[in-house]
């Protein structure tokens, strides 16, 4: 459910007209749908609502500050993994008491600027992470039987600490003066299409939950992560609702604070990516949409493999033919494709389309290869825009680099 819809022939983010916005800040450009992500976070906190919970949003999908001060005017809270993903998250209003500090691979500098900005917990996945532990991240060794590139918690994956080791772990780090070991954290990976894994390992972490109640530990959190899917073309993810009675079956008396950290589900939806047609090239038996939209705007479909929707802005008239097409970038590499042999009614270089389901890890993961912009964001709500994000100017690109003083003259000259 999103807020992306025909109106009067045309693609609208609620109440404005995407073909506005491509004519006032050009393409490339991401769009947001405020509603889409309220209702997002809303679905969810309203299944958790009642019980001890925080939803901490995992900034890591969408870091843009207009996206994470809607969540936190919300209630939310923050999963980072970075001192940049706190700092966003404090400037965009979120209580450093609601921020859970996650990630494989903390530095020293990353932990000494969280304790002084007061987060919530870390969530630490080494022995060597201990000098500054509140909780464990356990590995809890279940595969997500999702891409291969985002499952996290099986055996051989570089996240968390082995479940059979925690008990040790957790003895060592009670042990550790100015620590309070107060949490079991586990998350399995992303784009999770099925409740059976997240039970597999829920299953095992409230079990280390009450061993390590037993041995003596006052456990009071359980992180549950991220990971729950979204249609991106035909999947069927549960719902949230599903995701929370799942939980609560599992939880039940057990009398921990539940943490999640939702992305993609909250963002992923709520956005879009416009690009133009810069031109078709009718190859022998292949028709090739190529857009102004590139695989470092967007990179999931050459990394993952992932496959987003593409809507014309223009609604299709009644009765128009759809016919395959490849839809591609213009970068140099065959990887720049968005899409193989999807149907789309006719285009013409001018036309606009719209990458759906762009809203999480699209704009965090744009770079500048090939010499390119990052691109706008732009945050609709209701009948208002506004461009939360400019588009880079060649000037900044240009500055991001020094020549040595040997090269200077060189350029000079
Ligand atoms: N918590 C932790 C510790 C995580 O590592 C992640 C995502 C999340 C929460 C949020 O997961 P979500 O609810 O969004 O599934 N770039 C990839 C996805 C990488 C996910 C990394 N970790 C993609 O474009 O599919």
């Amino acid at each position: 459910m999103d807020h992306f819809a025909y109106r009067e022939g045309a693609l609208h983010a609620e109440a404005v007209p995407l073909a506005a916005i491509a004519e006032a800040v050009g393409t490339p450009c991401y769009c947001y749908s405020t509603a889409t992500i309220s209702r997002h976070y809303r679905v969810i906190a309203d299944a958790f609502a009642g019980r001890d919970s925080l939803i901490a949003y995992s900034v890591k999908a969408n870091g843009n500050l207009a996206v994470i001060a809607t969540l936190a005017k919300l209630g939310a809270g923050a999963d980072v993994v970075s001192e940049g993903e706190i700092r966003r998250a404090l400037a965009a209003g979120v209580a450093p008491d609601k921020i859970v500090f996650s990630g494989v691979g903390k530095t020293r500098e990353e932990m000494a600027y969280a304790l002084s900005s007061g987060v919530l917990h870390f969530n630490v996945e080494s022995e060597p992470e201990l000098a500054a532990l509140v909780a464990l991240r356990v590995n809890p060794d279940v595969d997500a039987g999702s891409h291969d590139k985002i499952s996290t918690g099986r055996r051989h994956d570089k996240f968390g600490i082995a479940i059979e080791q925690a008990p040790a772990l957790y003895a060592r780090a009670a042990a550790l003066p100015g620590l309070e070991v107060d949490g079991v954290d586990v998350h399995i990976g992303s784009q999770l299409t099925d409740l059976e894994p997240f039970r597999r390992a829920f299953g095992r972490a409230i079990e280390l939950v009450k061993g390590l109640r037993s041995d003596g530990h006052a456990i009071r959190r359980l992180d549950l992560g991220g990971g729950l899917g979204i249609p991106y073309t035909e999947e069927a993810p549960p719902s949230p609702a599903a995701y929370a009675e799942m939980v609560f079956a599992l939880t039940e008396g057990l009398d921990c604070r539940i943490v999640l950290e939702p992305g993609r589900v909250i963002v992923g939806n709520a956005g879009v990516l416009l690009a133009r047609v810069i031109y078709v090239k009718e190859a022998e038996a292949r028709r090739f949409v190529i857009v102004d939209a590139a695989m470092n705007d967007l990179v999931r479909p050459a990394m993952y493999a992932a496959r987003h929707a593409i809507a014309t802005v223009a609604e299709p008239a009644p009765g128009a033919v759809f016919e395959a097409a490849d839809v591609v970038g213009p970068i140099c590499e065959s990887g720049d494709t968005f899409a193989t042999q999807v149907a789309l009614p006719a285009l013409a270089a001018g036309d606009l389309i719209a990458f759906r389901s762009a809203g999480a890890y699209g704009a965090v993961m744009a770079s500048t290869y090939n010499g390119r912009l990052l691109v706008p964001e732009v945050l609709i709500d209701g009948d208002r825009w506004a461009e939360v994000r400019p588009r880079m100017e060649y000037e900044t690109l240009l500055a991001m680099d020094r020549l040595p003083e040997w090269l200077r003259e060189t350029v000079a000259s």
